[in-house]
Formats: C-alpha cells, sequence, structure tokens
C-alpha cells in the first residue's frame, strides 16, 4: 500500500441531505486523504448510497460543503462537472454494466463520452486491454455481461471505471453478494489497484474483512454523522455499543 499523505482529496463538511422529513445526513463530515482507502461503514439505510452520490453531483445536498481535488462540487457548471468526474471512478453498488453492450462496449463507453481527456480515439484496443489486464480479465473482451459471472462482472465493472485513470475511486459495496473467496479476491484487486494507479478511495462496506484488509482509516455514519474514525484497530476495540456492534 502506498503511504497516504495528509493532503485531502475530498472534504465534507457539515452535509446535510433529507427527503421529504426522513433526514438522511445531518451534519457529516468527511476528509479523504491523497494516496488513502477511507471505509465508510454504516447501518442499511444510514445514507451511505446518498453521501457519495453528492459526493460526485447525482445528488444535490441541502447545505454543507463538498471540495473534490480543491473544486466545489455544487457550484460547478455542467460541463466542469462532467470533466470533474473524469478523475473520479465511481462503483456503483451491483456492477451496473450495460447488459446490451459486450465487454469491450462497456469498457470503450466512458473513453466515448469523456474525450475531453483523451482526445477522440481511433483504437481504443490498446486501453481497453491495459484495464481488463489490470483485473486479470483480458480473455473476456467479447464475452456480454450474462455470460459473466457475479464476481466477473464486478471486476469489469472497475476495469470500465479505471480505462479513464481517475484519481480517486469510489466504492459502494464492493463485495456485497459475492461468497468470502471471490470478495477477498476483489479486496486484494482493489489494493494492487491503488498501488499500480496511485489512487485514493471511499469504500463503504458492510463487509468487516473486507474493512479490515483495506482500511487505513475508517468512518461510522450513525444517526446521520460522522459518529467515529479510528483505524481498524482502534474502532474494533471500542467500548462503544454503537460501534462494537458493526465488528460483532
Ligand atoms: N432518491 C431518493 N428519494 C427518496 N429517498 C431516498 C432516495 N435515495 C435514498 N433515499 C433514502 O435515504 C436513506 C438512505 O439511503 P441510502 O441508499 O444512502 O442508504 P445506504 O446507507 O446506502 O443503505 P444500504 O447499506 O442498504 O445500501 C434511506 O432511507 C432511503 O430510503
Ligand atoms: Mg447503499
Amino acid at each position: 500500500m502506498t503511504t497516504p499523505t495528509k493532503k485531502a482529496i475530498i472534504t465534507i463538511k457539515d452535509l446535510h441531505k433529507q427527503f421529504g422529513s426522513n433526514v438522511v445526513l445531518n451534519g457529516f463530515d468527511l476528509e479523504l486523504f491523497e494516496g488513502e482507502n477511507l471505509v465508510v461503514m454504516g447501518k442499511s439505510g444510514s445514507g451511505k448510497s446518498v453521501m457519495i452520490k453528492c459526493v460526485i453531483g447525482l445528488e444535490q445536498p441541502n447545505s454543507g460543503s463538498i471540495l473534490v481535488m480543491n473544486q466545489k462540487i455544487n457550484k460547478l457548471e455542467q460541463e466542469a462537472l462532467d470533466e470533474l468526474r473524469t478523475e473520479i471512478g465511481f462503483l456503483f453498488q451491483g456492477s451496473a454494466l450495460y447488459d446490451s453492450m459486450s465487454v469491450r462496449e462497456n469498457l470503450e463507453f466512458p473513453l466515448r463520452r469523456h474525450t475531453k481527456k483523451f482526445g477522440v480515439i481511433e483504437d481504443t484496443t490498446p486501453l481497453v486491454m491495459e484495464a481488463l489486464e489490470s483485473v486479470g480479465l483480458a480473455h473476456a473482451i467479447d464475452l456480454m455481461p450474462n455470460e459473466l459471472s457475479g464476481g466477473m462482472k464486478r471486476r469489469i465493472a472497475l476495469a470500465r471505471t479505471l480505462i479513464l485513470k481517475p484519481k480517486i475511486i469510489l466504492y459502494d459495496e464492493p463485495t456485497t453478494g459475492l461468497d468470502p473467496i471471490t470478495s477477498k479476491e476483489i479486496v486484494l484487486l482493489m489494493n494492487s489497484i491503488q498501488k499500480q494507479y496511485n489512487t485514493s478511495s471511499i469504500i463503504i462496506t458492510h463487509d468487516v474483512d473486507c474493512a479490515k484488509v483495506i482500511a487505513n482509516r475508517m468512518i461510522l455514519l450513525i444517526d446521520g454523522v460522522n459518529y467515529i474514525e479510528g483505524t481498524f484497530d482502534e474502532l474494533a476495540s471500542s467500548t462503544d455499543p454503537k460501534v462494537q456492534a458493526f465488528f460483532k
């Protein structure tokens, strides 16, 4: 693992988000430092996905500020937001591949959508192959999503994220629905990708084993706020029942 710095690449301050009377985030703070793997855990429905969607501008917060690479997300015009998004890889909960497109087409899609970063690429094959090789699935290039296992889909989704060479990767439940062995493979892959591409990541997970392997630091999202933060060992040895509940 590369050593994290103390330079923040994402800063969330006092984030509030509610849907009608359902208050989800109620003053949430987070700092992600360069080169760091930050794990966010929280109960189902606690607002983890909502928080991460606010970071990439898919949800609008009611108040609070989000800085990504020194740019204020809610102040950006669509074009600038699109450009910034090429620096942020987002792995949705589930894999969200396009079922009607082959693996190759799925990977080409972001390249065609974000022509600003790389220009118009005549031959996408080298980039597609490079991304597939980093997830160990070069041989799957011509398969369709319905021909892939759950673990393979997750890897392809990761390759599709990597193809834009993002500085930040946001993982929403990267191991959910996978068996323990495949989960472990995905976590090791996430670690090796961090080394290869020198990315900074927020990883949302329920999976304590995943957190243990990957977290440089952890945050628990409870009652809409950053309830506690620290290393895995610090949180795992906490005597606070609310914290302990996650490690049972
Ligand atoms: N677009 C939306 N409109 C209305 N309510 C929403 C919307 N998106 C999320 N919510 C609500 O916000 C709350 C937090 O949802 P969120 O998806 O962030 O939970 P989560 O922590 O990611 O849960 P899980 O671990 O199950 O994925 C839930 O009560 C959910 O119903
Ligand atoms: Mg979620």
